[in-house]
Parts: C-alpha cells; structure tokens; sequence
C-alpha cells in the first residue's frame, strides 16, 4: 500500500462523515426536516471548558489585537443607524428583483415546460417570491443567534486574553444582527420560517463540540465564511433599499469575524498532529454538506404545496442557479487553503471540494487580507470621515 492510501483511508467514508454515501442522493437530504420546538426554545449541551488565563499581557498576539481595536470603532445602532420608516411592498420588491436579476430570478418557460411549475401563473410566482425572502431573511436570523451562541462561548473557551477580548465585541456585533434581521422579518415581510434542519444539525455540532477550536471553525470560518458570500448576493441583487443597507452594515462586521477565525486558527494548526487536523478535515467536509443541503429550501416547497425533488431537479439543470449555489463556497476554501486543511493528508478535503465543484476558488485571496472588506459601509466610518 502506497503512503498515500495509507493515510487516506484512515478518513471516515461519506456514509459515516454525512449520513449518506453519495453527496447528491436527493431523497437522503430530503429525508431531514426542520421543525419548530414545540417547547418554544433549543437546548444543546456544551461540553467545552471555560478557560481562565492569567496571562492578561494585551497584545501579545498583535493581529487579535488590531481587529480588537477596529471593532470597538466600528460599532453601530440598529435601532437609530438605519431607516427604518422605509415602506416595504413585499409584492412589489418580488417583482421589482426579478426584472433586475433575470438571469437569476426569472424561469424561462422552456424549462418550465413539462414540470410542476408549468401551470404557475404570474400571482403564484410573486407567492414563491415572498415565501423565499421570508425563508432566507428568517435563516439568516437563526444562523446570527447560532453565531451569537458560538462567539460567546469563543470568549469562554479561546485561551489568549487578545482573543477574548475580540470575541466580546463580536458578541455585541452579533446581538445587532440578530436584532436587525428580526425586526426587519417582523415589520416588513410577512413571515417566519423556523431553523433549516441542516443548518440545526450543522450548528448543534458546532455547540456540543468540546475542542474550542471547532467552535471557530464551524461558525468563523464554514457558517459566517457562507453567510458572508450570501449577504454579498443578496446585497447585489436586492432592489429593496432597506435592506441593502442594513446588508452593507452587517457585512462590514462579518468580514472582520471571518478574518478573526482565520487569524485565530492559523498558528494553532500549524500545531496539530496529521491525525488532529484529519479530525478538523473531516468536520469542514461535514458543514460544508450541511450548508449545500439547505439550499434545497424545502421548507419553502413544502409551503408551497410543490414536492422538493422535482424542482430541485428544475433548479440543477438551470447553470446560472448551480453556479451561483457553488458560488457560496468562494470565501470557504482559499481561508481553508490558508489554515492547511485543503492540502494536509496529500489533500484529501481538496479532493472533496473538486468533486462540489468548489475547489476553483482556492486561489481567491484569504480573509486575512480582507477584514477591511465593506468597512467604508459602515454606520461608524461615515461618522469617522
Ligand atoms: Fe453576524
Ligand atoms: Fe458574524
């Protein structure tokens, strides 16, 4: 046996790592449904310990603390940065996105025809347009609870006092998108969606897990790596002014705290054994088929009366929706290249990656050059300049 299959083989098999064998086997992602907790709230149990240092020199890691320094500039108000006496025609946004965003947002009706949706006249496509920005809004306040989660249990776990200091502001940054995304699904859309299933079982892991590291891992670099593309999107695409501000806002945050992971990570992994960063490898394969699953929206489908399997099969015929959904991964993997997890074990998640069709993006530039990314956006520059 070469030392190649050697290494290789001592990596759990798809089935083990992700529930299935093959990454696009439908009917298994299907099979994963979310739900609301009929209790009213989640509990996971944390089994990472708090950790005390006595070390209090600040500094001592001179890039933590840098980004600490330019976050407590950055700070902004969501109640008073934003306009929030901005009507919203949640009808009119639908229509007023498609006709910007065609390529995107409209389906042609050669490819309609033959489907489910051939019958769909003009009114149902507008319903699916609400339902779909009551569902992304609505995982996008999940997935920033799940970050305020995670970074303040950062602030327990980290053992460098720079990095509790910077993971506190984080919080706070948290709290202010959580809050925003919030009100902007209670005053202006006209909806909720519970938790994504994926998302759930992606961040429950995350929580549960007992090695602080996975913590920055699952949430700073997969989760808010993929939150940061998508608010990106979003962003671009959106005809809505509201909220393409208040995207701005939080992404100005977001690329600090991807940068924060990054950062954080990149030392303490040039540490770790081939069998410990194996262990981080097969965790960023995990989240990353989490993240590709709950873009099925099925919970959207479901709504809409529409089985998810015939149009996600409409949806992956499409190039322009496939390579957009791909496009999600362009911060993921050069900041997974940067921590050595593409190349380690003679490159066994580059393999991964290449068979999502993801991998291209590896020589895109890192956070770590881009923690100033839409700074200039934020409420807190404006009142600087
Ligand atoms: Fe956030
Ligand atoms: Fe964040």
């Amino acid at each position: 046996m070469t030392k190649l299959e050697n290494e290789q083989e001592q990596f759990g098999s798809n089935l083990e790592l992700i529930g299935r064998e093959n990454i696009d086997d439908l009917e298994a992602v299907l099979s994963v449904v979310g739900s609301y907790d009929k209790e009213g709230f989640h509990r996971v149990p944390d089994n990472c310990p708090a950790e005390f240092t006595w070390d209090y020199k600040k500094g001592a890691k001179p890039q933590l603390d840098k980004l600490y320094e330019k976050a407590k500039k950055a700070q902004w108000n969501a109640q008073t940065d934003l306009d929030w006496s901005i009507e919203v025609d949640q009808e009119q946004v639908v229509i007023a996105n498609a006709e910007a965003n065609p390529a995107q947002m409209q389906w042609d009706d050669a490819a309609l025809a033959g489907t489910v949706l051939e019958k769909w006249d003009e009114k149902k496509f507008i319903e699916f347009g609400m339902q779909n920005q009551n569902w992304l809004l609505s995982q996008f306040m999940h997935g920033e609870q799940g970050a305020l989660l995670c970074t303040a249990k950062i602030v327990e776990t980290v053992p460098w006092i720079d990095a509790k200091y910077y993971a506190a502001t984080q919080v706070m940054d948290e709290a202010r998108h959580v809050e925003v995304f919030s009100k902007y699904l209670d005053e202006k859309l006209s909806g909720h969606y519970p938790m994504n299933a994926h998302l759930g079982m992606l961040l429950d892991d995350i929580v549960a897990d007992s090695r602080w590291d996975m913590t920055y891992l699952g949430m700073q670099i997969m989760v808010e790596g993929l939150a940061l593309a998508a608010f990106g999107f979003i962003h671009m695409m959106t005809t809505e002014p509201l909220l393409k501000k208040l995207l701005r806002y939080v992404m100005a945050d977001e690329a600090r705290h991807v940068a924060f992971g990054v950062l954080s990570l990149q030392e303490y992994y040039k540490e770790l054994s081939a069998a410990e960063l194996r262990e981080r490898q097969e965790f960023a394969f995990e989240a990353a088929i989490r993240m590709k699953d709950r873009m099925a929206m099925q919970e959207v489908w479901d709504r809409m009366e529409v089985p998810t399997a015939d149009v996600v099969k409409l949806m992956t015929a499409a190039p322009e929706r496939d390579d957009f959904q791909i496009l999600l991964f362009s911060k993921i993997v050069p900041n997974l290249k940067k921590l050595g997890l593409l190349d380690a074990a003679d490159g066994w998640l580059r393999q991964k990656f290449t068979e999502m069709g993801a991998i291209a993006f590896e020589n895109l530039t890192d956070s770590t050059e881009d923690e100033d990314a839409f700074a200039d956006g934020s409420p807190a520059e404006s009142k600087a300049a």
